[in-house]
Parts: structure tokens; sequence; C-alpha cells
């Protein structure tokens, strides 16, 4: 079965074209993120604008570089949460336009799911249940997959996502937007304990997180160098954040693997991107005889190929929508 599969939540204009829910025959993507620069986060409207002049074209060179025509297309997907609403907005009326003309079935895919099944593209092994931490730009979520399409949220952010948390950080040090990958390559040349920062804890949960906490902490140490007249370490300083924060995730997800006895670890999102989160997880999984898995760089990163591949599920599960689909800013995983 080949979906064809499109992706507008944020700032990347995506298509791809994915087989039996494994194989991405294309994946597309066109990133906005340096006219987003300018301003140090994204603007919505520009965000859909450029969505809209984007999605069509995108959409033939996904179908081009599959080799594919949409007469050998089976299923349209979209992304329909959460996400930037004007920007959903294009992507999904987009994919009623193509299921319009062309009578195929339409399937709905949540944004978080999809990140999750990014694995499944690069992992043809890799199979339900098991014990995923999602982290973005805007959501941080231990989730329980139980089945491809069965989902448990055993924990997530009261505050900022982790992605948020470090593009704040790194703005803050004076990187460019999106601050994380700058902060994670500046923090391997740093000591981890050269600072120290305090260790988010959040009352009446065992695996929530709350990284706002750790985003004041790094802005009052800036503060106080600054009226002392210090001067701060950058490298050490990203170090010292990124020792903090990465702590915190691989803490909350490995106590909840052990609590709903997972013996495999999924790591998906922006986040998973980070080489300090890789490693550790590395590390722990390693000693606790859980196996790890966590996508390319490629795939951790917005993209449409992820979508294909949930929505494969999603269709086999029944999850077809009509031609009144809408999009929503939030939607719950579970
Ligand atoms: O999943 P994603 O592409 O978009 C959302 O759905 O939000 O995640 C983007 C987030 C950004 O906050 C970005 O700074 C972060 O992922 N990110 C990283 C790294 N690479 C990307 N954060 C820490 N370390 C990295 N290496
Ligand atoms: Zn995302």
């Amino acid at each position: 079965m080949k979906i064809l599969a499109i992706e507008t939540s944020c700032d990347e204009t995506a298509a791809a074209v994915v087989e039996n829910g494994r194989r991405a025959l294309s994946n597309v993507v066109a990133s906005q993120v340096k006219e987003h620069r300018i301003y140090g986060g994204v603007v919505p409207e520009i965000a859909s604008r450029r969505h809209a002049e984007a999605i069509a074209g995108i959409t033939r060179q996904a179908l081009e570089q599959a080799g594919a025509t949409l007469g050998g297309i089976d299923a349209v997907a979209v992304t329909h949460a959460p996400g930037l609403i004007g920007a959903l907005l294009v992507g999904v009326n987009f994919a009623k336009g193509l299921v319009l003309s062309t009578g195929l079935p339409l399937i709905p895919v949540h944004h978080l799911k999809s990140h999750i099944a990014a694995n499944y593209l690069a992992f043809p092994e890799l199979e339900p249940p098991f014990l995923s931490l999602v982290a973005s730009g805007g959501h941080s979520h231990i989730i329980h997959v139980l089945d491809y399409t069965d989902f448990k949220v055993l924990g997530k952010t009261r505050d900022d996502a982790a992605g948020e948390c470090y593009d704040k950080v790194a703005r803050l040090l004076g990187m460019p937007y999106p601050g994380g990958v700058y902060l994670d390559k500046k923090a391997r040349e740093g000591d981890p304990d050269a600072y120290h920062l305090p260790h988010p804890r959040v009352d009446g949960s065992r695996y929530d997180f709350s990284f706002s906490g750790l985003k004041t902490a790094v802005i009052n140490l800036l503060h106080n160098a600054e009226q002392k007249g210090e001067t701060v370490n950058t490298a050490d300083l990203c170090a010292s954040f990124q020792k903090t924060a990465v702590d915190v995730l691989v803490e909350n997800t490995l106590l909840a693997a052990k609590d709903c006895k997972a013996g495999k670890v999924v790591l998906a999102g922006g986040v998973s991107a980070n080489s300090s989160l890789r490693e550790r997880m590395e590390k722990e999984c390693g000693r606790l005889g859980l196996q790890l898995y966590y996508p390319p760089l490629s795939f951790c990163s917005d993209n449409a190929a992820m979508v294909g591949s949930q929505a494969y599920y999603e269709y086999k599960a029944g999850n077809i929508a009509g031609l009144d689909l809408n999009a929503y800013a939030s939607l719950p995983v579970g």
C-alpha cells in the first residue's frame, strides 16, 4: 500500500510517499527556518503563507522522486494536529483537495504519533509495545505505546517543552534559532560540572517534567554574573545545562520503563537528535538490558515520511476521515 503523506504542522513543508508503513520511497522537506530565524522564532502567519506557496510543488517532487503518479497512490495522509493552526489548515485543505479529485481515502495523523513512527522506517523489526520519550520544540511526553494505535501518556511537561527550553537558553547565549543543535555542539567543549543548576522536581507525578525552572536558573545565573562583572564560560554553561536537561529526560523515561516493565525504549522528536541524550540513553539502557531505538537525524525533525508510516497503521485500524476533517492546535495523544 502506497500512502502520499503531507506535513505542515510548524515551519517545514513536507511530502513523502511511504510503502506499507515501513519504506520511504521519497521524503521531501522544504524548511522555512532561515526566514523565521530573523525573528528569533516561528512567525505563524509567515509559516502559513510559505506552506501555501510550497505545498503543491513539494508534493509533486515527492511523487516524482518516488517514481509515482497520483494514480499509483492508495491513500492520502495528513498531519491534522497538534501544531500551528494556520499551518496545519494548509496541509489539511490541500489533502482534502487531493482526495476530492481522486476518491482516495483520507487518513488524519497526530503529529506526536508520527514522530514515534519515524522509528518504524529506520528499524523494520521494531514493533510495539515499547516505552517512548517524545521530545520536540512543542512537546515532551513519556508514552507507553501499547500497540500501533494504542497510546497511554504516562508523563508530560507541565510548562516548557525540552526543545523550547533548549532554544530559549540558546537564544540567551546569542545562538541562532532554533538553538538546540548549536547548544548541543557548544556543550561538547565544556565542563558539565562547572555550574550547578537545579534538577526540576514536579509534585504529584513520577514522570512529569518541568523545564521553565531550569531556564529561569540560567537567566538568574547570567544576571548575577553580569551584576558582579564576572564572565560566564559559555561552553561550561552549555555543558552544565545539557547535563541537567538530559539527566531529567533520562531519569524519568527509565523510571517509567521500569514501572511498566518495558523491554524497549524509543526516542522521538527533534530533541532525540541530541548527542548527549543519545549517549546517556545508550549507556543506561545497556546497563539495564533495555533495547534502545532512535531515528537517524533526517527523521528526528519534522518530515512527512513519518506521517506516511503512522498513517498505514491508522488506516489498518479504520481511522479514516471525511471531507469535513478539521485541524486542531492541540489534541491529546491517548
Ligand atoms: O520535532 P521538531 O523538529 O519540531 C517540533 O515538532 O517541535 O523539534 C524541533 C526542536 C527544536 O526545539 C530544536 O532546537 C530541537 O528540536 N533540537 C535539538 C537538537 N536538534 C534539534 N535540541 C537539542 N539538541 C539537539 N541536537
Ligand atoms: Zn515535530
